[in-house]
């Protein structure tokens, strides 16, 4: 038999072409019956196939979970477990088993880490002014909203071996670029590393669009809603200790290091590699300034109703073990901040907190590059040429 099919030619549907067709079968009622039996059959022989296919999948990815049980195979146990229950991956399969019956929300993750109780510490040699102790507990509240928040970046992992916090400006969207690129791409000897960066507002809605542009592509922004100045840096960097605390309980160390620096992540990780103590600060560069009360460094005597300074870490770059990075931030709730975030924060705090002395990692500054000054080039221009001379000097 043969049809007759019109063909609408591409060019003009005016014209019709015919063409001579002929059906390869012809449909009676029997041949539809062949055909729909042929047809459950072959159904049935691809869930088979497809049946095979899964089991194989699963039944290695079980044999693996039994062997091994411990820690580290707890993601794809995970996956496994929600993909059986459900069929489809759960959103909580991402999670790993450190979180399990934790609540992981924008507000942080709860249970929050508990707050020691601890009286504040005054060495006898204090150079610290009787000021910073005696201020109402909870009297620095550091509640400003997070506007940014890559809230559930930690628990991917079951431990976080360092989370390096940089400190940034809002609107330096080229050089976190730069350092996404270079020294932020380090992922040293299969530990875990997260890379954060901490902005505050600048109220510009320009630089809002770009910002969330820009956290919906890397996950690696907060934007906290405090003024993005110079003089609330210390604010940033309590804000760093409040999102570490609150975000990332399965960290061992956390490096503060701020967006003008090159930072050698992967000696850093091997010498923290070989901390054992809970409690550990260590500094890129050491100081004991004493008070300025004009220039860049002014300070207010009623702010700060002392001429000498307690010993820290130029703020730059400094780490912390996560005890140490917990207690500097519940101390901070009850404590008088400076406008100096250095001071306030690895000098007044720590001492509050009872870690006498600090200690200067090794490294003479090369880990941790400040390049801000001299302004004899672009910052970007110095972070592209230490990182070239880095990397080569690896290969
Ligand atoms: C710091 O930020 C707060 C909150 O946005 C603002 O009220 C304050 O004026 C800022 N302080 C300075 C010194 O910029």
């Amino acid at each position: 038999m043969s049809f007759n099919v019109a063909v609408a030619e591409k060019s003009g549907a005016l014209s019709t072409t015919y063409v001579s067709y002929t059906p390869r079968e012809v449909l009676t009622p029997t041949g539809i019956m062949r055909k729909s039996r042929k047809k459950t059959l072959y159904t049935i022989a691809a869930c088979f196939v497809l049946g095979f296919i899964l089991w194989t999948r699963y039944a290695a990815q079980f044999s693996e979970i039994a062997l091994n049980s411990g820690k580290s195979n707890n993601k794809v146990a995970e996956k496994t477990a929600s993909l059986i229950s459900t069929g489809k991956p759960s959103v909580s399969m991402k999670y790993a088993k450190f979180f399990e019956g934790k609540d992981i929300t924008k507000n942080g993750i709860f249970p929050l880490p508990e707050r020691r109780k601890m009286i504040p510490q005054r060495p006898a040699n204090s150079d610290i002014p009787l000021r910073f102790y005696k201020s109402e507990p909870g009297s620095n509240p550091h509640d400003y909203e997070y506007l940014l928040n890559p809230y559930d970046i930690c628990a991917s992992e079951e431990e976080v071996f360092l989370l390096v916090m940089i400190a940034s400006a809002s609107w330096e969207f080229e050089r976190r670029k730069l350092i996404r690129d270079t020294w932020a791409s380090q992922q040293a000897q299969g530990q875990a590393i997260k890379y954060v960066f901490f902005v505050g507002n600048d109220n510009k809605p320009k630089n809002r669009i770009k910002l969330k542009e820009e956290f919906k592509e890397f996950n690696d922004l907060v934007l906290q809603d405090f003024d993005e100045t110079y003089r609330n840096l210390t604010l940033k960097t309590i804000g760093q200790l409040k999102w570490g605390t609150h975000f990332c309980p399965n960290m061992r160390f956390a490096l503060h290091i701020d967006d003008d620096v090159f930072g050698q992540v992967n000696d850093i990780v091997s010498y923290l590699l070989g901390i054992k103590a809970s409690r550990y600060l260590g500094c890129s560069k050491v100081f004991h300034p004493i008070v300025r009360r004009e220039g860049k460094w002014d300070m207010s005597r009623e702010d700060y109703p002392g001429e000498q300074y307690p010993l820290g870490c130029v703020g730059w770059c400094f780490a912390m073990s996560r005890d140490v990075m917990n207690e500097l931030y519940y101390m901070a709730l009850d404590t008088p901040l400076i406008h100096l975030e250095d001071v306030s924060t690895t000098g007044i705090l720590r001492e509050k907190i009872g870690i006498t002395g600090v200690t200067k990692m090794p490294g003479d500054e090369k880990w941790c590059q400040h390049l801000g000054w001299p302004k004899d080039k672009p910052v970007e221009q110095k972070l592209f040429e230490s990182w070239q001379s880095y990397s080569n000097a690896q290969l």
